[in-house]
């Protein structure tokens, strides 16, 4: 088994009413090398510790950015942790090498199914494309981006489908073990 640590960062503005995030967040919160952040809670009027937050990013090499697919975007929650934790110097800028090197994964959930994510279809636009401005964010902060996890057509999911998505994310999250 490796030390490496990863922390999963959980932006669901209504954690109680959530099905997906609550669910996938719950599949990976008992891995031993897994943080589960929820964002929901961590704030005093959006107001993030912002030491805090950084200082939890240096601790792990592997950071998971979970959220539900709202407006095309990330929920206000997480760009609001964003703009307050990512900052100059830090995240970017002269010394802002604090990410550099580290994994991210986007995981995320949308209510469209996958075929209506391409240019014919009811969202004309690919996840590739909308995910944009993120991979931007990730390729300034110095991160190796990994390919996205998406979960399609969320109020349609069935137990079963939702628990296999659980256990995709869980294999995904699951330490290596170290080579013999
Ligand atoms: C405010 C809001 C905006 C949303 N915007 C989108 C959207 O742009 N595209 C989409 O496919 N689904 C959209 N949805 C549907 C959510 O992505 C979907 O309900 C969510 O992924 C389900 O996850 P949850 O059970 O964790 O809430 C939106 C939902 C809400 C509440």
């Amino acid at each position: 088994m490796t030390s490496h640590r990863t922390l999963v960062v959980v932006a669901h503005p209504d954690l109680a009413a959530s099905r997906i995030t609550a669910g996938l967040a719950a599949a990976v919160s008992d891995l031993a090398n897994v943080t589960v952040r929820h964002l929901s809670g961590a704030s005093a009027d959006r107001r993030f510790d912002v030491a805090h937050e950084q200082a939890l990013l240096r601790e792990h090499d592997t950071i998971v950015l979970q959220f539900p697919w709202h407006w095309y975007s990330v929920p206000g929650v997480l760009k609001e942790w964003m703009d307050q934790v990512l900052t100059y110097g830090f995240a970017y800028g002269s010394g802002g090498d604090a990410l550099h090197g580290k994994k991210l994964h986007l995981v995320t959930s949308t209510g469209g199914p996958a075929e209506s994510y391409a240019p014919s279809g009811h969202n004309r636009f690919t996840m590739d494309e909308l995910l944009r401005p993120l991979q931007a964010t990730a390729h300034l902060c110095g991160f190796d981006l990994a390919e996205p996890l998406v979960v399609h057509s969320a109020p349609r999911l069935s137990a079963e489908d939702l628990a296999a998505h659980a256990q995709r994310y869980r294999e995904l999250l699951a330490p290596v073990p170290a080579a013999a």
